[in-house]
C-alpha cells in the first residue's frame, strides 16, 4: 500500500500545484478538511498555510502514517486526523476550506461526483471555499500505431500461448485505457468538452460533438480524453499531452478498427459520458468520422454483466440481497448490538453454515467488514 502513496509523494506536478491552490486559498485562522488525506501533506500545507485547524480524512490505514508525518512535522496540534469515509461524515461545523484530489484519469466518475456532491451540502460553508474549483474535459484524435498494437492484441489470427483469445477483443477495444500520450500523438486540436464547477455542482455528464483538422494524412486509432483542473485563480493542473506528466496519464478511446484522415480534412468526434442515478461506473460512448469513414465505441460493450447490472442499479429495481450481502448485513447488525468479533464469527457458523467450514474463516471476514465499518478507537479517541 505504501508504494502507492511514495509514488504519488513522488508526483512533483501535482503536489506542488496543490501547494500552490493551497498557499493561495487557505486564510489564517481557516477552518480546512482534507478529504482523502493519504499521506496528509496537504494538510501539512494547510496548517503552514495558517489554518485554525484542519480535519484530514481518510478511509485506509494509511491514515496511521499520516498522522506520524504530521506529529514529526509540528501539525499534529492542529491536524484532527479521522478515519472514515467521508461519503458519510459530518463535521461539528462546516469547513472554510475543503480539498480533495482523488480523480479517475477522465475525472467523470460517480463515487467523485457523490463525494463532491456531499461536500459541497454537508461539509462546507456556503461561503466556502473547494480545491479545486473548476474541471474542464478535453479530447483530441490521436495517431498512435504502437499503442493501438499493444491495445489490439486480441485479434481473429493472433493467438498466445496457443489459445484463441479473440473474445477478449470487444472487451478491450471498449474500454477507456490509460497511456502516456505526447503532444506528437494528437492529430488535431484539443477541443473542449464540458466545464465543470465543483463549487456550484454542475452535472459532469455530457454528449457532445466536436470537429477538428487532421494536422497531416495518417490513421487515427483512438481519442484522448483529459482534464484540466483550475486549482485555485491562477494555479491549474492538467493531464493533458504535452502538459509536465502527472500519474494520471491520460484516457485513451481506441476505436474498433483505425480511420484514415487525410490532411486538413474534417475529424468529427462525438463523445458522451454518463452517470446512472444509482450506478458505480461511467457509461463512455465515443465515435470518430473523417470522409466516409466512421467508427465507434462504448464501455457498454465492456463488460458481459453489463445489461444485468444496469436492470440491478434501475431506478425501480428490487433486487433484494446476494449470500454476500445477506451475511455482511448479519456482521453489521451483530457489530451494531454491540457483539464481539468472536461471537460475530461464531454465530455466521451456525447461520451460513454452507459458506463458513471453520470459525478461522468466519474471523476473517467479521475482522474485514469491522475493520471497514467498525469504530477505530485509535484514530477516533480525538473525534
Ligand atoms: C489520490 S489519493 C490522495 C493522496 C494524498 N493527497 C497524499 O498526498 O498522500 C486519494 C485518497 O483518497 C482516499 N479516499 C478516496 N475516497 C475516500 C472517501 N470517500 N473517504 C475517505 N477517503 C477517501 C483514498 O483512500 C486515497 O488515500
Amino acid at each position: 500500500m505504501i508504494t502507492r502513496y511514495r509514488d504519488m509523494a513522488g508526483d512533483e506536478v501535482r503536489i506542488n500545484a496543490f501547494r500552490k491552490a493551497i498557499e493561495a486559498v487557505v486564510r489564517p485562522g481557516d477552518l480546512v478538511a482534507d478529504i482523502g488525506c493519504g499521506l496528509g501533506t496537504y494538510a501539512i500545507f494547510a496548517c503552514r498555510a495558517g489554518a485554525a485547524k484542519v480535519y484530514a480524512v481518510e478511509r485506509e490505514d494509511i491514515i496511521l502514517t499520516a498522522r506520524r508525518i504530521a506529529e514529526e512535522n509540528g501539525c499534529a496540534d492542529r491536524i484532527e486526523f479521522i478515519r472514515a469515509d467521508a461519503g458519510s461524515l459530518t463535521f461539528d461545523e462546516p469547513v472554510d476550506v475543503l480539498i480533495t484530489e482523488d480523480f479517475a484519469v477522465t475525472f467523470v466518475d460517480p463515487s467523485t461526483e457523490r463525494l463532491l456532491r456531499h461536500a459541497r451540502t454537508r461539509l462546507l460553508k456556503t461561503s466556502g471555499r473547494l480545491v479545486p474549483q473548476t474541471v474542464s474535459l478535453w479530447a483530441a484524435p490521436v495517431s498512435y500505431p504502437d499503442l493501438y498494437r499493444r491495445i489490439d492484441q486480441w485479434s481473429d489470427d493472433q493467438q498466445a500461448y496457443g489459445i484463441d483469445f479473440s473474445a477478449a477483443r470487444e472487451p478491450t477495444m471498449n474500454t477507456v485505457h490509460k497511456a502516456g500520450l505526447r503532444a506528437e500523438h494528437l492529430l488535431g486540436k484539443p477541443k473542449e468538452l464540458h466545464r465543470i464547477d465543483l463549487q456550484r455542482g454542475t452535472e459532469p455528464a455530457f454528449d457532445i460533438a466536436v470537429r477538428c483538422r487532421a494536422r497531416a494524412t495518417a490513421d487515427v486509432h483512438g481519442v484522448a480524453v483529459w482534464f484540466e483542473a483550475q486549482l485555485a485563480p491562477g494555479v491549474r493542473l492538467s493531464n493533458a499531452p504535452g502538459a509536465p506528466p502527472t500519474l494520471w496519464g491520460q484516457g485513451f478511446l481506441p476505436l474498433a478498427r483505425p480511420i484514415k484522415a487525410r490532411e486538413n480534412s474534417h475529424i468529427e468526434t462525438r463523445i458522451a459520458a454518463r452517470i446512472g442515478p444509482a450506478a458505480d461506473r461511467t457509461w463512455w460512448q465515443w465515435e470518430v468520422s473523417s470522409g466516409r469513414e466512421s467508427t465507434d465505441g462504448t464501455t457498454f460493450r465492456a463488460f458481459p454483466t453489463s445489461l444485468a447490472d444496469l436492470a440491478a442499479g434501475s431506478v425501480d429495481a428490487r433486487p433484494g440481497l446476494s449470500s454476500d450481502g445477506q451475511i455482511t448485513l448479519y456482521i453489521l447488525q451483530t457489530l451494531a448490538q454491540g457483539g464481539i468479533i468472536e461471537e460475530v464469527a461464531n454465530g455466521l457458523c451456525r447461520e451460513f453454515p454452507g459458506e463458513f467450514t471453520t470459525v478461522r474463516d468466519a474471523l476473517g471476514r467479521v475482522g474485514a467488514v469491522a475493520r471497514r465499518y467498525g469504530h477505530r478507537p485509535e484514530c477516533d479517541d480525538d473525534h
